[in-house]
């Protein structure tokens, strides 16, 4: 697995030497795998349990995937889980993917020693790592779910780290133990919540997804504490992250895949190629600045779809060498494209933006470069909302 993750991107040694440490065995003893296509309603799981002889090949085979790994459905207590196939409900959480989880400590760089907030730790996969780096009493978990925060500490004991554990809205983070040098989230929010900003010790470090109502382009946020308590943080678009915090609904193309396959649109030529998929970002700037869209990656050619206002776009090559928008419904979403692309430009195509973070909480985005600069501000820090109250353990 390590192999294969290296093959795709470097690894930081310290990284690497935690991947290979991590026995995701005890901290995943039953997976769930997908039995129908993503979409496909209603959802239809099977529960591998890893102490079954005929569940033990594709147990391992799912735990070292490097993929993201279902563990719960619908809330439920872990240690109740009973293998074999269940229908509907949802799965209520997995673990990050890993590629993911090591190009986020390989930034955060935690070491030795150090305290480090795991938000939204999950299975414990994370807070696993972070025990084998910077010490098995250094580590402080929050999760939602009072199952996970429960199973992870079990399973985490017999491998010798003791983290401290908080059940409750992770959007609070954990100002009993704070504060911390290094905090992780594993869900993504609309904005930096203030609590976390207040728990960063000085010196320290903080990594977030950003993310909007859309899945489709996600932002990472490096927030770090200068020594004199001063906050600075950059954001830039990345490829993949992390899902959105409960209660945060994404925007899907679903409903539209197959309109859009059936129904002609609009046709008109256009000077703009797709942009490279790899433009982070524009498309970053894109999911800010004309918000609501959403891309279908399965997608033969681009196709942006606005689900809300029933519109879409899809760009082919035309037969002279040009390019053909094909549009849908009211709002003018390649028109849109057109005109953050040319704003994009003409700021210096950043890549990576500044985030300002105002004395009242507030958020705003800023490429700062060239001479008509990118701007846009995050929406409030407000949590979804998450009823049970705090439940502090040690
Ligand atoms: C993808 S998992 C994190 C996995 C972890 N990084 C790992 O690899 O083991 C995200 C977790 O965030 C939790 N979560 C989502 N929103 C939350 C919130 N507002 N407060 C606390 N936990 C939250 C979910 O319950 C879920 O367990």
């Amino acid at each position: 697995m390590v192999a294969r993750l290296e093959a795709d991107q470097p690894l930081v040694p310290v990284v690497r030497e935690v991947l290979l440490a991590l026995r995701l065995d005890v901290l995943i003893p039953r997976a769930y795998v997908r039995q129908v296509p993503d979409g496909v309603e209603p959802g239809v799981w099977k529960l591998l349990d890893g102490a079954h002889p005929e569940d033990r090949e594709e147990w391992i085979k799912v735990l070292y995937s490097g993929d993201s790994v279902r563990v719960q459905h619908d809330g439920e207590r872990l240690d109740g889980q009973r293998r074999g196939v269940v229908t509907g409900g949802r799965i209520t959480s997995m673990s990050s993917v890993l590629s993911m989880t090591a190009a986020f400590l390989g930034e955060l760089q935690p070491q030795r020693g150090q305290s480090f907030l795991d938000l939204g730790s999950g299975p414990g996969v994370t807070g696993a790592a972070a025990c084998l780096i910077c010490g098995p009493e250094r580590v402080t978990l929050v999760d939602r779910d009072p199952h996970l925060v429960e199973a992870v500490l079990e399973r985490l004991a017999p491998l010798g780290f003791r983290p401290r554990a908080v059940t409750g809205d992770g959007y609070a983070g954990a100002p009993a133990f704070g504060p911390y040098d290094r905090v992780l989230s594993g869900f993504a929010v609309e904005a930096v919540p203030p609590h976390w900003l207040d728990q960063l010790a000085d010196g320290g470090r903080l990594l977030t997804t950003i993310t909007t109502r859309s899945p489709s382009w996600p932002g990472r946020a490096v927030v770090e504490k200068t020594a004199r308590g001063r906050v600075e943080a950059t954001l830039r678009g990345v490829r993949s992250g992390h899902r959105p915090a409960h209660g945060l609904e994404w925007l899907t193309v679903l409903a539209h895949r197959e309109r859009i396959a059936a129904e002609p649109g609009s046709r008109r030529h256009t000077s703009l190629a797709p942009p490279d998929e790899s433009a982070y970002g524009l498309w970053l700037a894109l999911d800010h600045l004309a918000p609501g869209l959403v891309r279908d990656y399965r997608a033969e050619h681009l196709t942006l779809v606005a689900p809300d206002e029933d519109s879409w776009v899809v760009v082919r090559p035309a037969a002279d060498g040009s390019w053909m928008a094909e549009s849908v419904g009211e709002r003018p979403v390649w028109a849109e494209v057109e005109e953050v692309h040319a704003r994009w430009l003409a700021a210096g195509e950043p890549t990576s933006y500044r985030l300002e973070v105002a004395a009242d909480g507030s958020q705003h985005v800023t490429s700062a470069t060239g001479p008509a600069p990118l701007e846009w501000a995050l929406s409030a820090p407000a949590a979804p909302g998450i009823p049970a109250p705090a439940q502090e353990r040690s």
